[in-house]
């Protein structure tokens, strides 16, 4: 039964605001895309990885990434959801799929590997998750607070998000967009179980976010 990792790393991350896509940019000199299929490669777990990248960086994605048979790099497409919905397409054949941001490039290959464990298990949707340590409100669209969920009952999620693979594919059949791959999942109805997170899998998002990876691998200047 084949488990095949999906990277994102299509995004032009505006919020990060570098010269490069996100995925390009280096932490502790290390581009992400490498540092997170380094991370997927470690992990034991995985036996193909599909890394999906903005139509200019094809070559360049090649040429960084470990010369492997069970690498491969398509191009991403406009929203995440595009970009998953084209590794998908690229690994057809797959039993499980892990679909695994390369914003998360510092994530522990333990996680992975227990993520792709619970698979085996006979769990068919797999999330890491952890407390959110602040308060979280809706609101409309002035700004208003519409609502104050309760905290104890709201988690953080992370990737890498495991599938079996039959369950990805329908859920990527509707031709709809959402911030995670879960979210298409539970659209279906599907049970999604959630597993403890890891600090560390934290989504390099912000210039503050950047620093913090920097310093954990020991290059605060950047
Ligand atoms: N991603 C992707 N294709 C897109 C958008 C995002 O493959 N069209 C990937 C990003 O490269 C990243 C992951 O999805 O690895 C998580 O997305 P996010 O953190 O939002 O990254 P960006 O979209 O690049 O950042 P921003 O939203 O700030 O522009
Ligand atoms: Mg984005």
């Amino acid at each position: 039964a084949s488990v095949v990792a999906l990277v994102p790393a299509a995004g032009r991350g505006v919020r990060l605001g570098a010269d490069a896509p996100k995925a390009f940019v280096a932490v502790g000199g290390v581009p992400m895309v490498r540092l997170a299929v380094d991370g997927l490669l470690a992990s034991g777990a995985v036996d193909r990885i599909v890394v999906m990248v903005p139509p200019e960086f094809v070559a360049g994605a090649v040429a960084l990434l470990p010369p492997s048979d069970s690498v491969d790099v398509v191009v991403g497409g406009a929203e995440r959801t595009d970009s998953v919905r084209a590794g998908i397409a690229a690994a057809p054949n797959a039993s499980y799929y892990l679909v695994h941001d390369a914003a998360r490039a510092l994530t522990p290959p333990a996680l992975i590997a227990r993520v792709a464990a619970e698979l085996r298990a006979g769990h068919p949707a797999v999330v890491p998750a952890l407390p959110v340590v602040d308060t979280i409100k809706s609101v409309d669209a002035e700004g208003v607070v519409t609502g104050t969920p309760e905290r104890a009952r709201l988690r953080a999620i992370q990737t890498p998000q495991g599938f079996a693979a039959d369950l990805l594919r329908a859920a990527y059949a509707a031709d709809l967009v959402a911030t995670d791959d879960a979210a298409l999942v539970e659209r279906l109805g599907a049970r999604v179980r959630t597993i403890s997170g890891d600090p560390l899998a934290f989504k390099i998002t912000t210039p503050l976010d950047l620093r913090l990876a920097n310093t954990l691998l020991g290059h605060p200047a950047g």
